[in-house]
């Protein structure tokens, strides 16, 4: 049997300069719970100025806090120091399709093509990736206006937190391109005298400035110092394959990996005489894939969570997980 050699605790001390804490992992194990119990901690055990922001399309921290947090930050009741916002995706979809546009307009007038932007803006926004784009633009606007100590991420269930990241590198080798072909363009455009040489280009700008902000989120995502990402798992063969995946993807984008947490653990001393073969056999598979994580993550569990008689639901609740995920090492 396994032991956590650096708890959760361990290794924030570790880290006094922990800013930016995501949680990933599969659907359903408890990243939204773990968020909450982590950002939990952070506000009111340490007493900083927290922000517990949904990326997530699709919302649970207003459920899990029992306050409406859609929109905009809230005051989380009863916790000090704590703020929560879901992030609305529409709008903030509505607000990149709206700047895209104006960026194309201006381009078809420069390069004299009688076209209407509509159908470009549709074509290109239909796209799925551009949700996560716009989430991830979202996200690091959060992070650049820096008006909290500490932010925890409640990030989507799939590939989308790697992919969120993976993507400031894409961004970044299509930023370039774009730069070079623009230059390319102006150049040729001033040497047929077309236009003249320093007239603005919003085009330009508006890549260079990108590009920019893309580095800078580059830049704090992959400061060990500043981010951790944390897996949450289930003693359970899928979510297991889950997070082993995710991890390996991480460590090859140079993305901080600060551990795992495993979730939903069936107290054994409770097992009784009576207790129905269904509880036991879960137990027996439990201890099986336990046997596994430690062996998978060894080294980097940091938390252990017990299966609750009750959803986590509340503010009381999520302080309650808190205890167990930032326990002391056991
Ligand atoms: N330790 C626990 N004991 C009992 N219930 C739990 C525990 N952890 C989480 N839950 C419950 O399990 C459900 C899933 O948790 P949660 O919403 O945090 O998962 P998630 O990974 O965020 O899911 P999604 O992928 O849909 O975002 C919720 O109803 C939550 O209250
Ligand atoms: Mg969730």
């Amino acid at each position: 049997m396994g032991q956590i050699e650096k708890s959760m605790v361990d290794f924030l001390n570790e880290h006094p300069k922990m800013k930016y804490v995501f949680f990933g992992g599969k659907g359903g194990v408890g990243k939204t719970v773990m968020a909450g119990a982590a950002a939990h901690w952070l506000a009111a055990s340490q007493g900083k100025r927290t922000l517990l922001a949904s990326t997530n399309p699709v919302h649970s921290l207003s459920s899990l806090l029992g306050q409406d947090v859609f929109g905009r930050p809230v005051a989380v009741e009863g916790v000090p120091n704590l703020w929560a916002y879901e992030i609305d995706t529409k709008d903030t979809i509505a607000r990149s399709k709206e700047e895209i546009k104006e960026k194309i307009e201006w381009f078809l007038k420069y390069a004299e093509i009688k076209a209407k932007a509509d159908e470009f803006v549709e074509s290109a926004t239909l796209n799925p990736a551009f949700e996560e784009s716009a989430m991830f633009e979202n996200m690091i606007d959060l992070m650049f206006k820096d008006e909290y100590e500490a932010y925890v991420f409640d990030t989507a269930p799939t590939a989308n937190a790697r992919r969120l990241l993976g993507m400031s590198s894409v961004y970044s080798l299509w930023v370039d391109k774009m730069v070079k072909s623009r230059e390319e363009a102006k150049s040729l455009k001033e040497l047929l005298s077309y236009s003249k040489k320093n007239e603005k280009d919003p085009l330009m700008d508006y890549l260079v400035n990108f590009k920019e902000r893309m580095s800078h989120a580059k830049e704090l995502l992959t400061d060990e110092e500043l981010t951790a990402f944390f897996f949450v798992t289930l003693p359970e063969a899928l979510p297991i394959a889950v997070i082993t995946r995710f991890i390996q993807w991480f460590r090859d984008f140079g993305i901080p990996v600060g551990g795992v947490a495993v979730n939903m653990l069936i107290d054994e001393s409770l097992l009784g005489p009576g207790t129905p073969d269904f509880v036991k056999n879960r137990v027996a598979m439990q201890k099986e894939y336990m046997e596994d994580i430690w062996q998978k993550f060894d080294g980097k569990v940091r938390a252990i969570v017990p299966l609750f008689d009750t959803e986590v639901r509340g503010v009381d609740m999520v302080a309650e997980t808190a205890k167990y995920l930032f326990a002391p090492k056991t």
